[in-house]
């Protein structure tokens, strides 16, 4: 039995806010990520549903930018964000890999994927995990602030995670995505059978958040370092180390 419920609240272009909540007697909420309060405050009233914490994933604007706004609605609300992160201007609770948060009788584990930014943190609550851009289904994050060696470690970490885990990431990127892993991998046919799916799916206006774990591992290149087909593509000579084909990977994304 699920004891949580998600609901996915798009804003701008193709980004993703998440409202957590806990069914059942505590009624305990979560918001992930929030560049612009207005969808979420019209949610939230709409459902006539509390605040009790805002997750932030990294301090980008279109994730933590207007978090200041909910606050101001909710200020009993707990901002919880990555610990050492500066560039998120609002007074909360800082936490770092490996510390739980409570939610109802549940608990949030934190989890540090720094490479995106070097703060970026993944929340899971039973089953689920809230990634922001640490990772996409198909894809990955740029690398803006971290190493190759920490995109590595990120991918690994989450890549370990149950297959039956889902993903809840923080951009509508899928379909471009597999788009580059087709040119990676282009006799996948998993990934071409899900390139379909996502698609009709777009088309008919839903989303394609979320993903698995499992569904990853079949798809998406940056879990797929160590496959022949994605080694064949990269570094078909084999010259690379495992983590300088993940840097190779990560700039032939950045330059698709
Ligand atoms: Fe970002």
């Amino acid at each position: 039995m699920t004891r949580i419920e998600i609901d996915v609240i798009p804003y701008f272009d193709d980004n993703f806010s998440y409202l957590i909540h806990q069914s059942g007697s505590s009624g305990a909420t979560a918001l992930v990520d929030c560049g612009d309060a207005g969808p979420v405050l019209s949610f939230l009233e709409n459902n006539n549903i509390n605040l009790n914490y805002i997750l932030a994933t990294h301090s980008h604007y279109d994730h933590a930018g207007d978090i200041s706004s909910l606050v101001n609605q909710f200020p009993n609300a707990t901002v919880i964000k990555p610990k050492g992160e500066k560039r998120i201007d609002v007074a909360g609770k800082e936490v770092s890999d490996g510390e739980t948060i409570p939610f109802g009788d549940l608990i949030i584990e934190v989890l540090a994927v720094p490479a995106h930014t070097n703060y970026c943190l993944s929340y899971k609550i039973e089953d689920c995990i809230f990634v922001g851009d640490a990772l996409f289904s198909a894809g990955c994050g740029r690398m803006f602030e971290g190493q190759p060696a920490d995109l590595e470690r990120a991918m690994d970490k989450l890549s370990s995670l149950p297959g039956k885990t889902k993903v809840y990431f923080g951009h509508e990127y899928t379909k471009a995505n597999l788009k580059f892993a087709l040119s990676i991998e282009p006799d996948n046919q998993k990934t071409k059978d899900y390139m379909t799916e996502v698609e009709e799916k777009v088309k008919s206006g839903m989303f394609s958040t979320p993903s698995t774990i499992a569904l990853e591992k079949e798809i998406n290149p940056f879990f797929r370092i160590d496959q022949d087909s994605v080694i064949k593509s990269i570094d078909p000579s084999k010259s690379l180390s495992r983590t300088e084909r993940m840097a190779a990977l990560r700039h032939r994304k950045d330059n698709f």
